[in-house]
């Protein structure tokens, strides 16, 4: 049996995405820029001109303390430098379109649920009871992704923001012999970070975006997505900001993914509402926000050990169906 090749520490290799370039125009170069609001921007995570073309004018004024009709006029400027175009063409998509990657699973049957694996410019969501393989899933696509294309991977690295700490090292040393990659080269080619709150957890996707710059980052992983937000705003009239933050954090991971042709993985625990007496008992946490923003959202649930069951829900160009897969010690299998 040939053994699997794995990823090189792709930089200026065929298969790794060329990294964007770095902006020709310095923040202090915008009009209405001085050096302490550049700072101040850069400290609220607009650290380069596309982030503040793409910002709102609240957000800009509420970063640099200044005033909203400023802020648009620096947003405005942003845009003009940036070159940032309100409408593309067809071509333009599809040429995207073109450059979208896919990451194995391991499990054929949830590959081909999900179109062919796990997509990059897309959110794929894993929601479930505790102990259905979400984690599992996640340390299995960061093992994966690294593999050469025709293997199932991107030759490629992962930003892994585990809010848990249950990010396992050994696992992935497990899972990457099963794969005949070097379990060193596997660990090197996972960032991790732990985040301590809500707020922390968003800043590093801020920081994985300054990562992307230098390395070959197309998967992004929050482990779990929701976890912070829903201990930190507990009550039902905390919903609405809740909702708010997490939309916003969303929508920075879309960008992410936009931006580095990168698939972002996030987990989500569904919790038993004994409150509910029909339809569904379990609903991932974050309702219509995540529902909105996931393009793929997959629900699983536990079946015979070491057996799982997973489902493809709302999809918009899928059709919904069931695959089985288990749990193994080398990771997912069919
Ligand atoms: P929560 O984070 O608690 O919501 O659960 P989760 O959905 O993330 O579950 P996770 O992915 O952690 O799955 C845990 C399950 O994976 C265990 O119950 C085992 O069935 C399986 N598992 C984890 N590690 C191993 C291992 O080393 N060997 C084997 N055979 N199974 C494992
Ligand atoms: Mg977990």
């Amino acid at each position: 049996m040939a053994q699997k090749t794995a990823a090189r520490p792709a930089s200026d290799d065929d298969d790794a995405p060329p990294a964007p370039p770095k902006p020709q125009v310095n923040l202090e170069d915008l009009s209405g820029v001085g050096e302490t609001t550049a700072d101040k921007l850069r400290e609220a995570g607009f650290t380069d001109l596309m982030e503040l073309a793409v910002a709102s004018p609240g957000d800009v004024a509420e970063a640099a303390e200044i005033g909203t009709t400023l802020a648009l006029k620096i947003i405005n400027e942003a845009r003009r430098a940036a070159d940032v175009g309100s409408f593309e063409l067809g071509t333009t998509l599809l040429e995207r379109r073109k450059k979208l990657g896919r990451i194995s699973t391991n499990a054929k049957s949830l590959d081909e649920l999900l179109g062919g694996g796990i997509e990059t410019q897309a959110i794929t969501e894993f929601a479930g009871e505790f102990g259905t393989g979400k984690t599992q899933i996640a340390h299995q696509v960061a093992v994966n992704i690294q593999l050469p294309a025709d293997q199932g991977g991107l030759g490629a690295e992962t930003v892994y923001i585990d809010t848990e700490s249950t990010f396992r090292p050994e696992r992935i040393v497990d899972m990457a012999k099963a794969a005949g990659i070097p379990p060193e080269d596997a660990l090197s080619h996972i960032h991790v970070a732990r985040a301590f709150n809500s707020n922390h957890q968003m800043l590093l996707v801020t920081k994985a975006q300054e990562l992307a710059r230098e390395r070959p980052i197309r998967l992004l992983i929050v482990d779990s997505l929701t976890a912070h937000f829903r201990s930190e705003y507990p009550g039902r009239g905390e919903l609405a900001p809740r909702q708010q933050l997490l939309n916003k954090h969303l929508h920075e991971l879309l960008k992410f993914a936009d931006t580095y042709n990168a698939a972002i993985v996030v987990t989500n625990q569904v919790s038993a509402r004994p409150d509910i007496l029909f339809g569904d008992p379990t609903r991932p946490i974050g309702g219509n926000i995540v529902a909105h923003a996931a393009t793929y959202r997959v629900y699983l649930r536990k079946s015979k050990p070491p057996k799982r069951i997973a489902r493809l829900i709302d999809s918009p160009n899928l059709p919904e169906g069931e695959a089985v897969f288990a749990l193994t010690t080398d990771g997912i299998r069919e």
